[in-house]
Parts: C-alpha cells; sequence; structure tokens
C-alpha cells in the first residue's frame, strides 16, 4: 500500500473520498491535514476528527490554514456544504484532538521520515502545501506524488466562469505548488464533472455499511440538493473521491502535461494556464524552466463507478 497524506477541508465530498481511502486496500493513510476552504479550519478540523471517529480509524489530524496565504479571507460557502461543513447535520463533537503541530510542519516531518514515500493528496486550497515548501523547500524532493483536486482547463469554473473553488480560495499557493518541483497531477472539473453520483448511490452504501453509508447518505442529501438548485441535475459531482482514485489509479485518467501556471489575481483569478511548449515561443522563455505537471482532462468513468462499487 502507497502511503497518503490528505489534506482537507471537509465538506461533504471531503467525507466521501477520506471513507474511499481507507476502504482501499491500495492506500495507507498515515494522518489528516485540515485547510480552511468549505468551512473555517476550525469547524474542518474537528469535522476530519468525527468523520475518523465514524470510520472507526484514530489517524491523527494536524490542523492547518485558517486563511489563504496572501489574498484576505472571505465567506465559507455554506450554501453548498452547510454551515457545519457536514450539510447541517448536527453531530457529536469529536472525543480525540488535533495534534499540536502543524500541518506543514508534519508534511515536512513525514517527508523525512519517508523519504520518496508519500503521496499527498489535495482537496482543499494548497494553502498547507505551500507552507511546508516554504518551511524546507527541499520537502519538494521527498514527496512521491502531489494529488491536487483542483482547477479547470477547458471546461468552465464553478465559483466564476474562469475558476474552481479550490483553486479561487488560495491562487498564490496552487501556484507555487504546481511549481514547487514534486511531481504533481491535478484532478480538476475537466474530470470531476464526469463522474456523478445519484442519492441511490448512497442508499445501497447505507445497506452494505450501515454506520458509515448512514452518516454520508445523512450529509450527501443537503449537497444534492445544492446541485438540484444550482445545476438542476438529480446527483451531485464528487469531486474529490475523484483524487483519491487518480492517485492508485493513474489508468483511469488521461493527461495533459506542461508548464502549469494558476492567475492570481483580477476577473479571472484562479484560472489554470497549460503551457505546452509548441516550439514558436523563443528558447528564452522562462515557463520553459519550470517543472512539467499532469492536468488530467479525461476519465474512465465505469472504471471509477465500479471502484465506489466495490471499495465498500
Ligand atoms: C472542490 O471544492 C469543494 O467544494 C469540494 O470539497 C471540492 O474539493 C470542488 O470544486
Ligand atoms: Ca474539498
Amino acid at each position: 500500500a502507497t502511503k497518503f497524506i490528505i489534506d482537507t477541508d471537509p465538506g461533504i465530498d471531503d467525507a466521501l473520498a477520506i471513507a474511499c481511502a481507507f476502504a482501499d486496500p491500495q492506500i495507507e493513510v498515515l494522518a489528516l491535514t485540515s485547510v480552511f476552504g468549505n468551512a473555517s479550519v476550525t469547524q474542518t478540523t474537528e469535522n476530519a476528527l468525527r468523520i475518523l471517529e465514524v470510520l472507526e480509524q484514530d489517524v491523527p489530524v494536524y490542523p492547518g490554514a485558517h486563511r489563504p496565504l496572501t489574498m484576505p479571507a472571505k465567506d465559507f460557502p455554506a450554501f453548498v456544504h452547510g454551515e457545519n461543513g457536514l450539510g447541517n447535520i448536527p453531530q457529536p463533537k469529536a472525543k480525540r484532538q488535533p495534534e499540536p503541530i502543524s500541518a506543514a510542519q508534519y508534511i515536512v516531518n513525514a517527508a523525512n521520515q519517508y523519504p520518496g514515500e508519500i503521496t499527498i493528496v489535495a482537496l482543499g486550497p494548497l494553502t498547507n502545501l505551500a507552507l511546508a515548501v516554504a518551511l524546507d523547500p527541499t520537502v519538494a524532493q521527498k514527496i512521491k506524488r502531489v494529488v491536487s483536486m483542483g482547477g479547470n482547463l477547458h471546461v468552465p469554473g464553478n465559483v466564476s466562469a474562469a475558476a474552481e473553488a479550490n483553486i479561487y480560495c488560495d491562487p498564490d499557493s496552487a501556484d507555487q505548488v504546481y511549481n514547487a518541483g514534486w511531481p504533481v497531477s491535478v484532478v480538476g472539473l475537466d474530470v470531476t464533472h464526469q463522474v456523478t453520483t445519484t442519492i441511490e448511490y448512497f442508499e445501497q452504501l447505507e445497506k452494505k455499511q450501515p454506520i458509515v453509508g448512514k452518516f454520508l447518505h445523512q450529509i450527501t442529501r443537503f449537497y444534492m440538493d445544492f446541485y438540484q438548485d444550482c445545476y438542476q441535475i438529480d446527483g451531485c459531482h464528487i469531486h474529490d473521491s475523484s483524487a483519491i482514485a487518480c492517485a492508485t489509479h493513474p489508468e483511469w485518467f488521461g493527461m495533459e502535461s506542461g508548464q502549469l501556471r494558476v492567475v492570481c489575481d483580477g476577473e479571472c483569478k484562479g484560472k489554470l494556464l497549460l503551457h505546452k511548449d509548441a516550439g514558436y515561443i523563443h528558447k528564452f522563455n522562462p515557463w520553459l524552466e519550470k517543472p512539467e505537471v499532469d492536468v488530467a482532462v479525461t476519465v474512465d468513468v465505469k472504471a471509477i463507478s465500479n471502484w465506489l462499487d466495490t471499495i465498500f
């Protein structure tokens, strides 16, 4: 099994993704690191602990960034994930506490402990990863791969025409993380908008796994209602689970590769720019020095849905 750190802002689809990671025998989850995004970091940290309790897993949770690197902090999207980030379903307080070390420091420590062995799957804004690189730039050489759920290349965004939510929340961090030198796969809306689940999936899950399935079913109703209201579709995109799938089954995804930059301000803030060397840009183009990043553009939808059915 591959060692995973899941950096997350739970978050309804984050909760399913975390459950998938524990259910997939190819994955060994070392820890969760929390970040602001779908709710405040205080709330997402508590939610991470609560999700682990429901899953009966006791890996540590390291609390991360409460705001973007440089941009002013913004309101959280309660209309998507609920005030509590878990679809407004009241939750008992988690029995465990977060660790007394920051997410960024933990990422650096873990990379030193297991050089070359850890995959970081980032399911929220990339602030903790940018802070880890700032603490110790050599961390990028010690991580096996970063899989980032975020962005949109050939399809419109979901917070603006230009941008997807995780990138929009902290574009400066995304630009730094995509250019830090570690192998990066970006799993954005080009593929996550092709993967849809319906309420029937969660009904089945509850039958198979009464406790975990019931929890996921309950919290996902709010998310389904949001999709019905905003997109007029019956079902929802479970963005973050696709990133978990890509981390263990890259063969299910088709990639475009090149230097990847992120627009950090203005009305197109959060837009990804993938530069593929077309030969007509002069050889002193500074972007050519940047590392190549893989961006997922196609996905084997059947394989993902089969995976979702078989891991639980
Ligand atoms: C991403 O934003 C959040 O709302 C989801 O949890 C997912 O990580 C999708 O744009
Ligand atoms: Ca998320």
